[in-house]
């Protein structure tokens, strides 16, 4: 299941129209808290979907049943996805963190994905959000769910992305994940002959931490 947030004018379009902006992008501080505040947005549209528990909690003037969300387990994809990942960590706080490290190859040739790093917690019957700002091939995404399946197989994987291309999108589907959800900002139109999004923002990594030799 695919839902895309930014069919609805919300202020996180305002948001998400400041990260593409070529100009305003060239913020970097700017560039990361939009991404991080966009995490913390995303965070609470995910969580309307998740089971909850009612807890009774006292006030000074009586007591009241409130629904509880259930606490994810938080994983992130290094480097691009850590002020996308920390939006999502400001509102889920009590959750426990995991980090893949990967990289892909650029070029004019499909890229291909290399893992390097993965430290995980313990996922299997847990909520699992995999925060990943930009779906382009889909093919990193698709390497850090095998990932997170060889650890265990979580109560349901939310994928987190904020620009997706097509493309990518018909890759996750193509992989028939089961108990998976994909959450999106935005679906724009095309991978370009280098792989990135059109037109999605450039290289958010770059964007967030300077460029990479
Ligand atoms: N990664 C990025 O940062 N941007 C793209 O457009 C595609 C992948």
């Amino acid at each position: 299941m695919v839902n895309v947030l930014d069919e609805q004018s919300t202020v996180a379009n305002r948001l998400l129209a400041e990260l593409r902006d070529v100009h305003r992008q060239q913020d970097r501080s700017r560039f990361r808290f939009n991404l991080e505040r966009l995490g913390e947005l995303m965070a609470y549209e995910i969580s309307s979907s998740f089971r909850f528990k009612v807890q009774n909690v006292t006030t000074p003037l009586g007591t009241r049943n409130i629904g509880l969300p259930e606490v994810p387990v938080l994983v992130t994809i290094l480097r691009a996805g850590l002020p996308f990942f920390q939006g999502f960590q400001r509102i889920f706080d009590q959750s426990e963190a995991g980090f893949i490290g990967a990289w892909r190859e650029e070029g004019k040739h499909e890229p291909s994905i290399t893992m390097s790093y993965q430290a995980l917690p313990a996922v299997e019957g847990r909520v699992v959000i995999l925060i990943d700002p930009m779906l382009a091939t889909g093919k990193s995404l698709l390497r850090a769910t095998e990932g997170i399946l060889r650890r265990g197989r979580p109560a349901h994987l939310h994928i987190a992305s904020l620009v997706a291309a097509p493309e990518g999108i018909d890759q996750l589907e193509s992989a028939g994940l089961e108990n998976t959800t994909l959450w999106t900002w935005s679906v724009d139109e095309r991978l370009d002959d280098r792989f990135y999004i059109v037109p999605g923002l450039g290289d958010a990594g770059d964007l967030c931490f300077g460029e990479k030799e």
